[in-house]
């Protein structure tokens, strides 16, 4: 057991999830959410209170950190739908083929290991017509070379401080080489530092 790890990061985390701006984006995109949903990288569960109820058969929310689960775990009983959580890694999703109606990724893509290997399994188990909400912080534009700079400087301590978090993704075009049509997606910088803030969200559906 790591101190770090398991003590001080999941509260780091949560906190850090919890600023008004980031709360806004969750209110805006989670009750897109409809019939089976699959929430990737769930953490401590700040997604599970804005559900839709009238939309939502069932949101099945999986994390391959513990302390995190546990965290999730009283949200989920508290969450206008029903919620199982799974322990286990986007890369290798334990569920059937064309098992979900919608995904949803909030800031998880940035710190999965293999993101090509999350968006394949994401496919995978999505329905026809299936689609995937994300909002998720990345790279800044090539126009903004200083963050860019920044951002590829600062993430290798970045990763190790903060659980993995990489800073400098660029989402969409990992979304685009994944095979997503990438269209409705938007991004731009919300408030905050440049080289976190600045952030992809939208619809993404398989192309
Ligand atoms: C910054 S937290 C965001 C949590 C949550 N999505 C939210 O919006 O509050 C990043 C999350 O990604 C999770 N994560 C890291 N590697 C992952 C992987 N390979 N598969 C799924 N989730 C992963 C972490 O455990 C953590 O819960």
């Amino acid at each position: 057991m790591s101190l770090w790890a398991d003590r001080v990061l999941p509260g780091l985390v949560e906190k850090a999830c919890r600023s008004t701006t980031i709360l806004a984006e969750r209110r805006r995109w989670i009750p897109r959410a409809h019939g089976e949903v699959l929430e990737l990288g769930v953490g401590s569960g700040l997604n599970l209170a804005f559900y839709d109820a009238a939309r939502v058969a069932r949101v099945t929310g999986i994390d391959p950190a513990g302390a995190l689960l546990a965290r999730a775990r009283p949200r989920a009983e508290a969450a206008p739908v029903p919620v199982a959580l799974v322990a286990a890694p986007a890369e290798a999703l334990p569920f059937a083929d064309r098992a979900f109606d919608s995904a949803v990724i909030t800031y998880s893509l940035c710190s999965v290991d293999e993101p090509a290997r999350a968006l394949a399994e994401v496919r995978r188990v999505l329905r026809p017509g299936g689609e995937l909400i994300l909002v998720e912080h990345g790279l800044a534009p090539p126009a903004d070379a200083g963050t860019r700079r920044w951002q590829r400087w600062l993430t290798p301590l970045w990763r190790r401080a903060g659980g993995g978090c990489r800073l400098a993704r660029d989402m969409t075009a990992i979304l685009r080489a994944a095979g997503y049509d990438v269209d409705a997606l938007t991004s731009g910088y919300t408030e905050g530092a440049r080289w976190l803030s600045y952030t992809t969200q939208g619809v993404a559906r398989p192309a």
